[in-house]
């Protein structure tokens, strides 16, 4: 993973251990972070399970444009299809993707990965970003890294 991927999963750790409001926001802190230090990170957020309705997403915190997107079914759109598959999954070019929900015309690549908790998908950090094809391997394994931090650190 790249330096700069490496020292900001480093400082969200020591963060989360020492920065008492920083847990508090735990989610929105992450997105925050994400959004200042990341260039090509223009909006971040996580769509969480519903507790209420079966196979259902809504948007929890996120930085960025707002979205219409507050609710998405399981299989709708690259955030339903990683719910349903469970699967990490990297748009480089969002319009070569059918099934896509589209946020701003100024998106034009996405990742989201799956948050995993004892085995159970509880939730996705979706990024979208106003460049095409910036995410790489990298990415994937620096999200997956955050999301086993949130779950170390009992924030989702
Ligand atoms: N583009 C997403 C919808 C969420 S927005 O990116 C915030 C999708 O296709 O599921």
């Amino acid at each position: 993973m790249n330096e700069l991927y490496k020292s900001i999963l480093q400082e969200i750790e020591s963060d989360l251990k020492n920065a008492p409001e920083a847990k508090r926001q735990c989610l929105q802190y992450i997105c925050d972070t994400l959004k200042e230090k990341i260039e090509d990170y223009d909006w971040v957020g996580f769509y969480l399970v519903s507790e209420k309705i079966p196979e259902l997403l809504e948007l929890g915190p996120f930085n960025g444009a707002p979205t219409d997107h507050t609710e998405i079914p399981f299989g709708k759109g690259v955030c339903g299809q990683v719910a349903s598959k469970k699967k990490t999954m990297i748009i480089q070019d969002v319009r070569q993707e059918e099934n896509y929900l589209a946020c701003s015309i100024d998106v034009k690549s996405e990742i989201v990965v799956p948050i995993i908790k004892e085995g159970k998908f509880v939730g996705e950090i979706d990024i979208d970003s106003h460049k095409k094809s910036p995410f790489g391997e990298d990415d994937e394994t620096f999200l997956q890294e955050i999301g086993k931090i949130l779950i170390k650190e009992d924030c989702i």
